[in-house]
């Protein structure tokens, strides 16, 4: 064997191989990657000792320390579901007024309100509650059924005009398809609520007439004053909130054809704590205690 040549320039050996006059180095692996590599090797060593490590052939090392992750994810699955529990029997069990009272109960309603709202709710009143063409304002707009905390729970539990059998029932005749009043009254009527809305538009002698045919066909269900009536679920007609719109046409549609909105009842699909959690949660949104 050739003896190993030293390369002039470096000083270091070569390996003896050569190709075209290109010489290989015969360079050490440094020490640092020596030390880094053996003490690796070591940790990794005592690592498969100390921690669950080499499979068997129906079971598996467990470690010198016994550490278990299934374990641990057991447990603190365990300790989550038994925190939910005491919530849950909280909610679904404790008077309103005592639950808004207390920090810890709102800080959950308002870690799990806007979930539980966006899958349920959002898609007809939105992500913020304050509805959609069709679907009410129940951020704001004063409530048809009442707004406090156990009115609220048992619309969502029973519905509106929904098939659940307790359902809160609403409807607004059709006065014009039903041939109940003449077209020339239904648009006095629109004019009269765009005026009580805020937009002066008749003259004193419109004004008197839509005044008779709102006490004679309208009242009984809205109001004397049209601010609505909790009994009937009857909106309040005399403010800015429109379910179908506040514009002159559609409101004589409203007239003339009727409305019949359905809000699903929640019973069997949410838990008695789910609609409870979600009274206090649009309460909370409209900035109201129970
Ligand atoms: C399919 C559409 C739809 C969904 C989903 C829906 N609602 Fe409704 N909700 C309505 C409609 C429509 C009304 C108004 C019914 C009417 O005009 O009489 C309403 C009315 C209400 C009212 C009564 C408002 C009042 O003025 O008294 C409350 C409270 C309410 N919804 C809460 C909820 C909550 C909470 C959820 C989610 C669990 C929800 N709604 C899901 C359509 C929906
Ligand atoms: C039998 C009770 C009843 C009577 C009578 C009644 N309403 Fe209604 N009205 C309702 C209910 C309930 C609603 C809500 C319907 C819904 O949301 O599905 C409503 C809704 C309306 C709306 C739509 C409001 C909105 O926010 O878009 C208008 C407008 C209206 N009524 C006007 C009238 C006028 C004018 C009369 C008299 C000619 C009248 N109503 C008589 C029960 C009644």
């Amino acid at each position: 064997m050739a003896l190993k040549e030293r390369d002039e320039f470096s000083g270091q050996l070569t390996t003896g191989h050569e190709w075209n006059g290109i010489k290989e180095l015969n360079t050490p692996v440094p020490r640092l990657l020596w030390a880094f590599l053996i003490s690796m090797t070591l940790f990794a060593v005592v690592w498969t000792i100390l921690m669950p490590s080499w499979p068997g052939i129906s079971s598996y090392f467990r470690g010198v320390l016994g550490v278990d992750q299934h374990q641990a994810v057991r447990q603190s699955l365990a300790e989550a579901e038994a925190e939910r529990a005491i919530w849950s029997e909280r909610l679904a069990n404790e008077d309103f007024s005592s639950l808004a009272g207390d920090e810890a109960i709102m800080t959950v309603v308002r870690q799990s309100g806007p979930v539980l709202f966006a899958d349920n709710c959002a898609g007809c009143h939105g992500l913020e509650a304050t509805g959609n063409r069709g679907y009410p304002n129940i951020a704001q707009a004063p409530m048809m059924w009442g707004d406090d905390a156990d009115t609220v729970a048992e619309t969502i539990r029973v519905g509106i005009n929904a098939v659940h059998p307790e359902t809160r029932y609403a409807q607004m005749l059709a006065f014009g398809r039903d041939q109940m009043l003449a077209g020339t009254d239904i648009s006095l009527l629109a004019d009269y609520l765009v005026e009580l809305s805020g937009e002066p538009v008749l003259t004193v002698e419109e004004r008197e007439t839509a005044e008779m045919l709102f006490a004679d066909n309208c009242a009984a269900c809205h109001g004397d004053d049209a601010l609505g009536m909790i009994e009937t679920g009857a909106p309040n007609l005399a403010d800015a909130f429109w379910i179908y719109g506040g514009d002159r046409s559609t409101i004589r549609r409203s007239i003339y054809d009727g409305r019949e909105g359905t809000m699903p009842s929640w019973e069997g699909r949410l838990s008695t704590a789910q609609i409870r959690l979600l009274a206090l949660y649009v309460l909370d949104l409209r900035g109201a205690t129970p």
